[in-house]
């Protein structure tokens, strides 16, 4: 009896939504690699910070309108201070579970684009960029660069005295641009740094602005991925199972888990298992400690001015450039901030866009073993150590003055030195080392282990 109800209830919806064609997308097939996780990985951040994100905007204030504080840190009882800041005291001590989601959405930050770097690195070294996937690797270059901007405009709302700081870097690069700087500092920061117009426009492209994109990208990355089929690695013989022989070679059809239950449940394993990590991590490490730094003080900067760790490489650029770098050709300024901050990261950018159109195949279905393909594996090494060199620069005041007691004088030409040369080296070394065993083995590009059979997808 209860049987028929329900299968009256699924035959009433399935006239309604035809439900019947969505059964063969559940058993689509899913390649069982743990690598392919990654970018589940990324996608169960993104939920925990627009959730968590959420919990938080209930409580926070995007105004820097001066109010007395009246809370419960003792030491800012009575004290002027911007309503912003004020607000984030607020959740961290005072609203239940405040001080846990607001270390939640921030430890999700850092996993999203952690996750998001170590899944572009695993569609790299295994060429899934390649024809023709090339579209999903640019909108997935988009989907990396708005993480980061959703992270950098995250980091100013607090408008404490480091907050502020990094903000105002933000709208120097931004006014740096020839020509447009000062229009795009207006559209961006509200106009001249620091303008009680700053805060609200930051908060708006976090909340609103840049989360909307990132979910369009997503859907549109995610439509890609189903409609192209997820690459799988090379079988090492005919797969059999679901009472069919598959071949080899025959690239027409995934071998891997179907999407329900089976990947449905690894799945939920992933999401499981990402919420602890966030969890553990917000429990118990502390994060951007407000209290510690106080409210923006126009009148001082803080000793030690550092970004978040992924764009560390961007500073490492500012910081290592010379100054007489900068010039003028008539009416049009270049600076070294422009140079550094804008044009650099723009290239580092503009190469990756470019990679899939420069390691051009016809169009490929299996996965490569990093190994066997010496020049890519040599290119995205290179490219890590550069990118490692830049960040480390971007840190030569502790290396200087902590590590190796010199002044930064003394590193920059070092560093300069390491940046330019390390990379080809590396690069150079890693061709020559994968050159000889893939001679010796008699193999190039292909011949990963076989992907565990279960489900296909024609
Ligand atoms: C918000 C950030 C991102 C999320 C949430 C995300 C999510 C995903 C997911 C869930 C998959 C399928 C599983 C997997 O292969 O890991 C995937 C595949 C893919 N992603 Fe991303 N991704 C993001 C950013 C990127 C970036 C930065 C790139 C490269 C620049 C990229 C390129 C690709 C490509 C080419 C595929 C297809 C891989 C294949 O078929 O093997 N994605 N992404």
């Amino acid at each position: 009896m209860a049987d028929s109800r329900a299968e009256r209830l699924y035959d009433w919806f399935d006239a309604r939504l035809d439900l019947r064609s969505g059964q063969s997308f559940l058993g689509k097939a899913f390649p069982a690699e743990d690598s392919f996780l990654l970018g589940e990985v990324a996608l169960f951040c993104f939920l925990f910070l627009v959730l968590s994100g959420v919990f938080l905007g209930f409580f926070y204030e995007p105004s820097t309108s001066d109010v007395e504080y009246d809370g419960s840190v003792a030491e800012f009882q009575g004290e002027e201070m911007p309503e912003a800041f004020a607000s984030v005291l607020h959740i961290t001590y005072t609203v239940p579970f405040g001080m846990f989601i607001r270390r939640l959405h921030h430890w999700a930050a850092h996993l999203f684009v952690a996750s998001i770097g170590l899944h572009m690195l695993r569609v790299f070294f295994t060429g899934a960029y390649r024809n023709p996937r090339e579209i999903n690797w640019v909108v997935g270059t988009g989907l990396a660069v708005l993480a980061m901007g959703a992270a950098y405009t995250g980091y100013a709302l607090p408008f404490d005295e480091f907050a502020a700081t990094a903000t105002s870097i933000g709208y120097n690069l931004t006014v740096s641009v020839p020509l447009v700087g000062d229009f795009l500092g207006e559209i961006v920061f509200g106009g001249e740094f620091p303008t009680s117009a700053t805060i609200p426009r930051l908060y708006f492209m976090h909340v609103l602005l840049i989360p909307a994109a990132i979910a369009v990208g997503l859907a549109v990355h995610m439509a890609l991925l189903i409609r192209q089929k997820h690459t799988e690695a090379p079988r090492e013989s005919d797969v059999q199972g679901g009472g069919r022989t598959v071949d080899r070679e025959d690239d027409g059809v995934i071998v891997g888990l179907p999407a329900f239950p089976n990947q449905a449940a690894v799945s939920a394993v992933v999401f499981f298992l990402t919420a602890a990590t966030l969890s553990a991590l917000a429990g118990l490490l502390p994060v951007h400690n407000v209290a510690e730094y106080g409210p923006n003080d126009p009148a001082s900067t803080p000793a030690l001015i550092m970004p978040d760790w992924f764009l560390m490489w961007v500073y490492g650029f500012l910081k290592l450039l010379p100054t007489w770098l900068s010039f003028s050709v008539g009416p049009v300024h270049v600076s070294t901030e422009f140079v550094g901050g804008i044009v650099l990261p723009g290239l580092v950018f503009a190469a990756i866009v470019a990679w899939p159109f420069v390691d051009r195949t016809g169009p490929t279905h299996f996965t490569t073993d990093p190994l066997e393909r010496p020049r890519q594996t040599a290119v995205g090494v290179a490219a890590v150590a550069f990118v490692m060199i830049a960040s480390i620069a971007g840190m030569n005041n502790i290396l200087a003055a902590q590590v190796l007691g010199v002044s930064t004088g003394v590193v920059n030409p070092i560093l300069t030195a390491a940046l330019l040369g390390v990379p080809p080296l590396f690069g150079g070394i890693t061709y020559l080392l994968l050159r000889d065993a893939s001679e010796e083995s008699g193999t190039e590009e292909g011949g990963t282990a076989p992907t565990a059979g279960g489900g296909s997808d024609d």
